[in-house]
């Protein structure tokens, strides 16, 4: 029997500290540090992320080796994010995973943090089914929106992409208008479930093929607020669940336009969805019923495998270590990378 292989994941791109240990496919750990500091501010302070990594790398990458039962000994290969991301976040994972595949004398493998989201549908789990290549992935995060073709495990194709605003900031920033602390996306999904999605409607972006556009839609919702406000003063306050379930509507039939245009277009009906805002609950309900209504099969991620985490990174990692494409110690961090590269 081969030797079973143990990666360890570490992810530090933007405002999660995240370690994770794999055996072959399967997560034998997946450890989050979710950084509190930034709430206050409406946003990631990448100043204050870096810090954050600094104190928290050490003890989660120990958390997660111990919660899988092993010894650092046992590892076969370290993955960690190179990018895109903060490049202040970035350092700090990529100077430790160098650092310690140094000292353990085992490969080094970069990562890039799109690809990860992704391939994370590779993860070996009882509950999940692997899409078939090719598919088509909507990629949607706090940084990114992209409708992606994927080939084989690294060929991918960018099929269409926001234009401006991501969609994860489309929530946030909205959420910001209405008061709410940072990031908004989760408390727009909570305060959605009790209201009226037809209540207030939104206009949606005019914009080409499969590209996405956010900026207007956000402006569109600041100038409804500021006018209801010169009525009503208290009209969020009386009107937060509609306005919510207004706004999440309004931004999954844009995703959900899109994606039955590159259907369309492609021809794929294996349809994946990957990132931060593939936790949204009407994202996840649309693409259910879009197997009964359309026939397409359907890939949704484990809640865990959404949000920033870095069983991505070590499920990427080890689908790089069969290939035995490994990095030189001498790889950067890198702000800006394509899904792509
Ligand atoms: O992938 P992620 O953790 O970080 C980035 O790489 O950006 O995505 C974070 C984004 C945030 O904008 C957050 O508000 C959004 O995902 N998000 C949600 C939900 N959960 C997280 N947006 C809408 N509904 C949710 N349930
Ligand atoms: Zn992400």
């Amino acid at each position: 029997m081969e030797k079973p292989v143990y990666i360890l994941g570490i992810e530090s791109s933007c405002d999660d500290t995240s370690a994770s240990v794999i055996c072959d496919a399967k997560v034998l750990s997946n450890v989050v540090a979710n950084q509190e500091v930034h709430s206050k501010y409406g946003g990631v302070v990448p100043e204050l992320a870096s810090r954050a990594h600094q104190q928290n790398i050490v003890p989660v990458v120990q958390q997660a080796i111990e919660k899988a039962n092993i010894t650092k000994e046992d590892l076969s290969a370290i993955a960690f994010t190179r990018g895109p991301g903060l490049m202040g976040s970035l350092l700090v994972g990529t100077s430790f995973a160098k650092s310690l595949a140094l000292g353990l004398e085992i490969p080094l493998i970069d990562v890039n943090h799109m690809q990860a989201h992704i391939l994370a549908h590779f993860i070996h789990d009882n509950e999940n089914k692997t899409p078939p290549f090719p598919f088509i992935c909507l990629t949607i995060s706090g940084g990114h929106t992209q409708i992606v073709k994927i080939t084989n495990y690294f060929e991918m194709e960018i099929l269409g992409e926001t234009i401006d605003d991501a969609v994860g900031e489309a929530f946030d920033k909205s959420a910001k208008i209405l008061g709410l602390p940072y990031p908004g996306g989760p408390l727009i999904d909570k305060y959605a479930q009790l209201g009226n999605p037809k209540a207030f409607p939104f206009t949606k972006p005019k914009v080409g093929d499969l590209d996405f556009s956010f900026s207007g839609l956000k402006t569109g919702i600041l100038y409804f607020i500021q006018k209801q406000q010169r009525i009503n003063a208290n009209f969020i306050e009386e009107n937060l669940h509609d306005i919510c379930a207004s706004i999440q509507y309004t931004i999954v039939e844009i995703l959900m336009e899109k994606l039955r245009n590159a259907v369309k277009q492609t021809d794929i009906k294996h349809i994946a969805i990957a990132g931060g805002v593939s936790a949204n609950s009407e994202i996840r309900k649309r693409l259910q019923l879009a197997e009964k209504h359309f026939g397409w099969t359907t890939y949704i991620p484990k809640f865990e495998y959404t949000t920033d985490n870095a069983a991505m990174i070590a499920i990427t990692g080890y689908l790089k270590y069969l290939n035995n494409d490994y990095s030189n110690v001498s790889v950067t961090a890198k702000a800006r990378l394509k899904v792509t590269e």
